[in-house]
């Protein structure tokens, strides 16, 4: 057996692909290692949405040559969405033997097999039907608790700013077959939750089955497991969807919609197909169905061309919404997408920074905010195991996605538990067991 070692960057859809990876390649002799210096081969699936995580990963490449030079043989692959980008400017730096995008790992025993000191091997084709349906995952998160699974692929929404079609390629939806069977076949190894993953899971389309219809698919097929799913787009996500969540006690009461900005001006040069008050009417109609649903969110501050008046429109819509969670960027612009080409990156580096800031600012005290109301509330939770911060406490989720932590210590990774909320932080719900 060889040792292949791979670094996951980027989105849960990568992390999704890297057990694909290592799924196909175990069946060509190639077993999973987590010590880079023991590695025969050594990937890393990556992510090209913003400036600085390109620029992460160009630095792992001179520590993955240290180890080539260290012990010559050893192979490096650069896989995923940088892969994609960048193709042969990768292996032009004489630093990396093989470079495959998001739809050709497939290929990857054959590009190990011809790869050689010297003769690098790509494969950047991308592909309208691939989704790696037919591939079991081997699961890396060693708890055994919660689980990805991939729905679709690629996406057809080409917000101006984003990388993302370019690298992934253009919307595929997975046969919800195989997706329900992936389910159950999480559930009867042990796990406790699924994630069901796509770029913008309310376009899922297999025949006549819409996003709908495969939730409560999943939730009814696998009663036991806590259903989660993420991306949801402002521009598509329907009432049906809120009602299958609202009637299912299985689907957790969390929606990830990213609004990007609170500026109608902006959303319309972000290519966003959608206003602020289609916005708030969405978040209006979650909270309609399930009072009791988060929902967190994307922003990107700094996107061009942007004044103080777009960006106080953020501010505002962040105040309105009261968002218990958010993601929060400045804009990077990404060469070849719409926004890169028609617009100039005009905003001054320090003005996308200090509003940024005030955007984390205003959220830490919105997350601050959500925690408060919780207090009192009961929940219940699934153990993740010890908590990171207090090994002598316990952490898990309850079904809001938040984090909860509690002083005793009786249960394992996977065990639901209740638990009443005492008090909390601006990250955390501290918590006592309940007995019942
Ligand atoms: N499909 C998801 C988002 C995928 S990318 C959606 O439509 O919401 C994840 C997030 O990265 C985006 O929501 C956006 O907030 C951010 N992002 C994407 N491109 C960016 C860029 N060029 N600069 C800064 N942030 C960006
Ligand atoms: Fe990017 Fe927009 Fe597609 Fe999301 S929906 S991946 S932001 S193009
Ligand atoms: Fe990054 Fe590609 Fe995901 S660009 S965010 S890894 S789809």
């Amino acid at each position: 057996m060889k040792k292949l070692y791979i670094e996951t960057y980027g989105c849960q859809m990568n992390v999704a692909d890297t057990e694909v990876i290592f799924s196909l390649l175990a069946k060509h002799g190639y077993e999973r290692t987590e010590d880079m210096s023991q590695a025969d081969v050594i990937m890393a699936n990556t992510c090209s949405v913003r400036d600085n995580a390109e620029q992460r990963i160009l630095g792992r490449i001179e520590q993955f040559h240290f180890q080539k030079k260290q012990r010559p043989g050893v192979l490096v692959g650069i896989l995923g969405c940088m892969a994609e980008r960048l193709k042969t400017d990768l292996t032009d730096t004489g630093k990396v033997d093989i470079v495959a995008g998001p739809d050709a790992y497939r290929s990857l025993p054959v590009l190990l097999q011809n790869a050689a000191p010297g003769t690098p091997q790509i494969n950047v084709e991308l592909s309208r039907e691939e989704t790696y349906a037919d591939i079991k995952p081997v699961r890396l998160d060693s708890n055994g608790v919660s689980a990805f699974i991939s729905i679709m692929r690629g996406c057809n929404n080409v917000c101006s700013y984003c990388v993302v079609p370019y690298t992934r390629g253009a919307e595929r939806s997975r046969d919800f077959h195989s997706i329900v069977r992936e389910a159950c076949d999480c559930a009867s190894s042990g796990y406790k939750e699924v994630t069901l993953l796509g770029q913008n899971v309310d376009s899922y389309h297999y025949e006549d089955c819409n996003f709908a219809g495969l939730l409560r698919m999943v939730a009814e097929a696998c009663p036991g497991m806590r259903i989660r799913f993420s991306t949801s787009n402002p521009q598509d996500i329907s009432d049906e969807v809120l009602q299958v969540m609202a009637s299912h006690a299985n689907i957790c009461h969390h929606i990830h919609l990213p609004v990007q900005s609170g500026s109608d001006r902006m959303l319309e040069k972000m290519r966003r197909r959608y206003t602020r008050a289609w916005y708030l009417d969405r978040v209006a109609a979650i909270r309609r169905y399930m009072p009791d649903c988060a929902i967190s969110t994307d922003v990107i501050a700094g996107f061009c061309s942007e004044t103080e008046e777009d960006h106080k429109d953020t501010l505002t819509l962040f105040e309105e919404v009261g968002f218990d969670a958010a993601y929060m960027f400045y804009y990077s612009e990404r060469p070849g997408t719409l926004a890169a080409r028609k617009y100039p990156d005009d905003v001054p580096q320090e003005v996308k920074s200090r509003r940024l800031e005030e955007i984390i600012a205003l959220q830490n005290r919105l997350s601050l905010e959500s925690n408060k109301r919780d207090i009192g509330k009961r929940f219940q939770v699934l153990v993740e195991g010890p908590s990171k911060r207090n090994p002598a406490q316990l952490c898990g989720r309850a079904g809001n996605n938040k984090m909860c932590v509690w002083p005793d210590m009786e249960h394992k990774a996977g065990d639901f538990v209740n638990v009443e909320v005492l008090d909390c932080t601006q990250a955390t719900l501290l918590c006592r067991l309940c007995e019942d």
